[in-house]
């Protein structure tokens, strides 16, 4: 099976998570963490271009934390895209805040500035942009809302790591980004997270929230909880980070001979960098006019881990039913539509080909 998405863990890291192993300290939980978690947060801060990084223990600890540094909870409205993985939203639920559903564009499956601008309300806190699949959201149109009507923004950059837009890497131009460093992510510790900021009195903060709130001895002042990165994550995640450039490199390769070859197909909408947008192809998702399902099927049993990410948007789920009768046509769209094929670093010109030649034969059968 051509995996959607892998681990790629090399000789390096083993020996890495084995002297860790061996050290018998398998956790910090001082105020700055390890040496190891500091060096991290570091090279990742300096990756983004930020002040600060914080490291914590998978994405939503890191989104969770946000809206705890923010002060968001009860009576609060969060927007935030319903098409995105579900934690974008149970973050929101979990401070007791109300999520409200925003629609997208359907160029890049990330937030649609005009719907965004109608959802705004008096109880508005907080927008969550989320970089779907890779590629950054229409930042300027955002930043140019939240200043308007004094709201923060938390970039969800889970899977943007790399991206940037108009030169400033996502994770960078809200208040907070926060990223996941989840087993498929673009570089993994198995669980991570991290949240980035310029902002001094938000970073000193997010150090107090991932440890229980406290500082001296036992004498929180914020609510906090364990947050907290385990060492073998943390030095697994220092190695990845060493590799992050070459992984992006292939990716974006990867990507472009897809593109081409798929270039001119009928049926089927091929993914694009917006000007002045660099994606990292976390995903390569494209949007097939009809019979997404049936192709699917010829894709995965051909052995091609073509997958549909967020097959049910969130404001259609059980849980999140109650919060209104939203109408998201672009949303269910692309929910019913999309579908993401195979670049990771790991693929051959060879695995690409066939990716693209199954894609071909099943368009061939199926729609035409
Ligand atoms: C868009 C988005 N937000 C949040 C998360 C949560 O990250 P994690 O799985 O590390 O908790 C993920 C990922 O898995 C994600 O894709």
């Amino acid at each position: 099976m051509i995996a959607i998405n892998k681990p790629l863990i090399g000789e390096e890291e083993k020996e890495e998570v084995m002297k860790v192993l061996s050290s018998g300290k398998l956790t910090d939980s001082s105020f700055d963490g390890s040496s190891t978690v500091r060096e991290f947060e570091k090279n990742l801060a300096k990756f983004v271009g930020v002040k600060h990084a914080i490291a914590v223990n998978s994405g939503t600890s890191a989104l969770l934390a946000s809206l705890i540094a923010l002060d968001i909870s009860y009576g609060d409205e969060v927007l935030i895209p319903s098409f995105t993985f579900i934690a974008t939203a149970n973050i929101v639920l979990a401070r007791g805040a109300r999520p409200v559903f925003v629609d997208i564009n359907l160029e890049d499956y990330t937030m649609d500035i005009n719907d965004l601008e109608r959802k705004i309300t008096s109880r508005s806190k907080a927008i969550i942009p989320v970089h779907l699949y890779g590629h950054p959201s229409n930042m300027d149109g955002i930043i140019k809302l939240a200043k308007e009507h004094d709201l923060f923004v938390i970039e969800d950059a889970a899977q943007s790591l790399g991206s940037s837009y108009k030169d400033n890497k996502t994770g960078s131009i809200g208040n907070l980004g926060c990223f996941s460093f989840y087993s498929t992510k673009v570089i993994t510790c198995g669980e991570g997270g991290a949240i980035t900021t310029n902002d001094d009195d938000l970073y000193i903060k997010l150090k107090k929230i991932r440890n229980h709130g406290i500082t001296a001895y036992y004498n929180p002042d914020v609510l906090g909880l364990n947050l907290r990165m385990p060492e073998m994550e943390a030095a697994l995640i220092n190695v990845q980070m060493k590799k992050i450039e070459s992984f992006l490199e292939k990716r974006r390769k990867n990507a472009k001979i897809l593109s081409e070859y798929l270039e001119g197909l009928k049926g089927i909408n091929l993914p694009k960098e917006k000007k002045g947008c660099v994606h990292n192809w976390y995903l390569y998702t494209i949007s097939l006019e009809k019979n997404r399902d049936a192709i699917l099927k010829i894709l995965n049993d051909k052995g091609i881990g073509a997958t549909v990410y967020y097959r049910i948007p969130i404001h259609k789920t059980e849980l999140y039913k109650k919060f209104g009768d939203y109408k998201l046509p672009k949303t269910v769209w692309a929910s019913e539509h999309v579908m993401s094929l195979p670049v990771h670093p790991e693929l051959t010109e060879q695995d690409i080909s066939n990716v693209a030649s199954s894609v071909r034969d099943a368009i061939k059968l199926i729609i035409e």
